[in-house]
C-alpha cells in the first residue's frame, strides 16, 4: 500500500497541504528540553503564576452558578455579546475605539490568536497566493501559511521592526512577478521572535505604503499591552495600533493568552463588516462556536477582577526578567554576539558570531542543559540559522542568568572549535537571510519545516 520508504501506510492518501507537516528534529530535542535540569529559554509561555490563582480559581468555581447552564451550553459562532463588549474595552488601551469605528458587532471571538490567523487565511488565501511577513516571523503563523499553501515573502527588519523601504521593494518584486500579495502579516509590538517594536512614525509610513498599494494589513497584537518602558513614562501604554490609525484595510487580531491565561484559549479578530461575516461563517464550519465556558471566564475576569492592575503586575515581572537576561548577555556573551533590546513582551533575538549555526548548535546546547529556538523556525524557507530566539517570560530570574551562562559557554566552545578546525563543531550550512536588509531582492519560497506548538 505504501508508495515511499516510510512506514506510514497512509502516505499516498494525504492532502498536498500536509507535505510540510513533518515532526522536526527540533521537536524531538524539545522533549528533552522539558526536563527540569534544562533551563528552557525556548517556549513562549506566560508566567501565569503571577495571577492571583486562588481568586481566579474561586471566580471560575462560581461560573456555573452565576451564569447557570449558559456557560455549559453551545453559544453563537461570532462569540458571546458581553465578551465582545469587554474586548472593545480592552482594545481602547491600544487606541481602537468608537472614534475609529470599533464595535462589538465587528468582533469575532476565536480559540486564541492562532485560530484567528487560521480563519483569516481560510477566508483570504488560495494555494499559491503570496503573503508578506516580517523576516523573522511568528512560527505559528508560518505553519498556517504553509497549510494554506501560500508563498511567504519575508520583508527584512532592523531594530525598529519592519523596514518601510524593504516593504515597498517586496511589493514591487511581487508585482513584477505578476502577482499581488493578499496581505501583510505583522506583529508590530514586541514582535515574536525579534522582540522589536515599530515606532510611531514607521507605523504611519507602513500604513501609507499599504494603502497606496491596496495591501491589506493583518495586525497580530498579543504583546501590545506588555510594554515596559513606553513612550509615556513606563506605564506600558502602547502606541496606537494600525487599526487605531485606519478603520479600513486593517484586520486586527489579539488574544487573552499573554495578558490573562493561554489555557482558556480565547482570542479575537476585529474586521470590517463584510470580512467579519465571512470569518464567522468560516469559524462556524470549523468549531461551531468558541467555548461558552472560557468566554464566560474571560468576561467575568474583566468584570470582577482588577485586570488593569494585573497587566501592570505582568509588565513588572517581565521587565525584571528582561533586565536580568540583558544584563547576563552583556556580562557573559562572547564578542561577536549581538541581540535586540525588547521594550516589552517575551523575546530577545540573538545573532551568533560569524560562522555559527543555531540549529546545528542546539544538540550541544541541550546537552549543556539550555534550550532556545533556532532562528530557522522563523523563516518560511528554514533560513535564519545565524540567529536564535530567547524567551525570558517563564523561568525565574536566577534560572535565566544560569541559562545565559550555559549558552555563552556553548557559543564559546563552538567558536573555539571553529578557530581550530576552521568549521563549527557541528556541520553548518549556507544561506541565512539577513536580519538587516541588503541589496538582494526579497526571496520567494514555499514554507519548510517549523518547530511544533511548544514554541509559540
Ligand atoms: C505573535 C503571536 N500570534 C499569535 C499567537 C497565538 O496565541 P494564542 O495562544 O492566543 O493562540 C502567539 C503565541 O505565542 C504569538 O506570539
Amino acid at each position: 500500500m505504501t508508495t515511499g520508504t516510510t512506514l506510514d501506510d497512509y502516505t499516498d492518501r494525504y492532502a498536498r497541504r500536509t507535505r510540510g507537516m513533518t515532526a522536526s528534529e527540533i521537536r524531538a530535542l524539545f522533549s528533552v528540553a522539558n526536563r527540569p535540569e534544562v533551563v528552557s529559554l525556548a517556549g513562549g509561555s506566560p508566567y501565569v503564576a503571577a495571577l492571583p490563582l486562588d481568586a481566579v480559581g474561586a471566580m471560575l468555581g462560581t461560573l456555573g452558578s452565576v451564569h447557570g447552564a449558559s456557560s455549559l451550553q453551545y453559544g453563537i459562532g461570532q462569540g458571546d455579546a458581553t465578551l465582545r463588549e469587554r474586548i472593545c474595552d480592552v482594545m481602547t488601551l491600544s487606541g481602537i475605539d468608537v472614534s475609529n469605528g470599533a464595535s462589538p458587532d465587528d468582533v469575532v471571538v476565536t480559540v486564541g490568536g492562532q485560530q484567528a490567523i487560521d480563519l483569516i487565511c481560510r477566508v483570504f488565501l488560495d494555494p499559491g497566493d503570496v503573503v508578506l511577513a516580517e523576516g523573522p516571523s511568528y512560527v505559528g503563523a508560518l505553519g498556517v501559511f504553509q497549510a494554506a499553501e501560500a508563498d511567504v515573502v519575508h520583508v527584512p527588519m532592523d531594530d525598529n521592526g519592519l523596514i518601510p523601504a524593504a516593504l515597498s521593494e517586496a511589493i514591487a518584486t511581487v508585482t513584477r512577478a505578476g502577482k499581488r500579495a493578499k496581505f501583510l502579516y505583522t506583529v508590530p509590538a514586541h514582535q515574536n521572535p525579534a522582540g522589536v517594536t515599530l515606532p510611531d512614525a514607521r507605523r504611519d509610513e507602513i500604513l501609507a505604503i499599504c494603502q497606496a498599494a491596496g495591501l491589506l494589513i493583518v495586525e497580530d497584537d498579543p504583546y501590545g499591552l506588555l510594554g515596559f518602558d513606553g513612550e509615556n513614562g513606563g506605564d506600558g501604554k502602547p502606541l496606537p495600533a494600525f487599526r487605531a490609525r485606519a478603520r479600513e484595510g486593517v484586520i486586527y487580531v489579539s488574544t487573552f493568552s499573554k495578558t490573562f491565561a493561554p489555557g482558556l484559549r480565547v482570542g479575537w479578530i476585529l474586521a470590517p463588516p463584510a470580512v467579519r461575516e465571512k470569518l464567522v461563517i468560516a469559524s462556524e464550519a470549523q468549531i461551531l462556536c468558541p467555548s461558552a465556558f472560557a468566554q464566560a471566564a474571560v468576561a467575568t475576569y474583566i468584570d470582577t477582577m482588577p485586570w488593569r492592575q494585573q497587566l501592570k503586575t505582568f509588565r513588572e515581572v517581565y521587565r525584571e526578567r528582561r533586565d536580568v537576561a540583558l544584563l547576563a548577555l552583556g556580562d557573559l556573551m562572547p564578542a561577536g554576539t549581538r541581540w535586540t533590546v525588547p521594550s516589552g513582551g517575551f523575546y530577545i533575538w540573538l545573532t551568533l558570531p560569524d560562522g555559527l549555526h543555531s540549529k546545528d548548535m542546539l544538540p550541544r546546547a541541550i546537552a549543556e542543559r539550555v534550550a532556545y529556538v533556532p532562528g530557522t523556525g522563523f523563516y518560511a524557507d528554514g533560513s535564519g540559522g545565524a540567529h536564535l530566539r530567547l524567551c525570558y517570560s517563564f523561568p525565574p530570574p536566577e534560572r535565566i542568568r544560569e541559562g545565559v551562562r550555559r549558552l555563552a559557554a556553548v557559543i564559546e566552545h563552538e567558536m573555539a572549535v571553529r578557530s581550530v578546525f576552521g568549521v563549527a563543531a557541528s556541520p553548518s550550512f549556507e544561506g541565512t537571510i539577513r536580519w538587516a536588509p541588503t541589496d538582494q531582492p526579497p526571496r520567494r519560497f514555499r514554507t519548510a519545516d517549523t518547530p511544533g506548538p511548544e514554541t509559540p
